[in-house]
């Protein structure tokens, strides 16, 4: 199955974790106290120089829909907010490259043009988003991967060593997934920064990703995490 097939068949979140990891706020600590200095990619850093400059060169709000999949929702909060720029990102090239244009055509109105889709490593990129010093107004990381098992805690977001970086890209962070745990987590992680969020759920009317979409056929609730600075 792909993940744009909206099936009502998505599995609920199975984890040994009891509650949230015990090590999450030495982790966080630890990533705070020593950055990571791991070189950045080749491919990452390119497409980072090609959509910077795109970026520096626009004066209105800048918009980042990390792990964007697909799209989909790059393009919706594009048509949603049409004076701003709205950049998704994502590794896979699968992803990136698959054509989703049913919010260009829709009801044949005109394009969606205020958005770009790169492909690049969020381990890296965000690092960059940093040292350019880019003013994101919003930004969404919808549906992370979840990585349930205690043992893959670094590989959420929250647990990784860009953490101190993503949680200062964005005047608003709007976090979403299936699994109220990784949210609770990611609040907690976000307090050790003295960033405070709120936890609701999302009422899904218009699906603004496939995943959410894919959830919400299965029966299962959605929890955003909302964070402003
Ligand atoms: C569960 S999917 C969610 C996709 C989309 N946001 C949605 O809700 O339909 C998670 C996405 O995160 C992307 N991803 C995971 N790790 C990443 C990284 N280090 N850099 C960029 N994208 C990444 C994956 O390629 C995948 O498309």
């Amino acid at each position: 199955m792909t993940e744009t097939e909206i099936t009502g068949d998505s599995k609920a979140i199975v984890t040994n974790q009891p509650g949230v990891h015990e090590k999450l706020v030495e982790i966080v600590k630890k990533h705070v106290a020593h950055p990571s200095q791991k070189p950045i990619q080749a491919h990452t850093q390119q497409a980072f120089d090609e959509i910077n400059a795109i970026v520096q060169a626009f004066a209105g709000d800048i918009i980042l829909d990390s792990c964007c999949g697909v799209g989909q929702s790059t393009r919706l909060l594009a048509k949603q907010n049409p004076t701003a720029l709205v950049i998704g990102v994502d590794k896979s090239a699968h992803r990136i490259n698959r054509n989703v244009d049913e919010v260009e055509h829709e009801n044949g109105k005109g394009k969606v043009e205020n958005y770009h889709l790169v492909r690049a490593d969020l381990n890296d990129f965000y690092r960059l988003v940093v040292a350019a010093n880019w003013q994101v107004t919003k930004h969404y990381i919808l549906y992370p991967n979840p990585w349930p098992k205690a043992k893959h805690i670094q590989r959420r977001w929250h647990g990784s060593a860009v953490f101190p970086q993503i949680i200062a890209v964005g005047q608003e962070i709007i976090l979403r997934s299936n699994w109220l745990l990784y949210l609770e987590e990611f609040q907690l992680a976000a307090d050790v920064l003295a960033f405070k969020g709120e936890i609701s759920t999302v009422n899904v009317t218009q699906p603004l990703t496939p995943f959410e979409a894919k959830f919400h056929a299965s029966g299962q609730q959605c929890w955003q995490l909302h964070i402003i600075k």
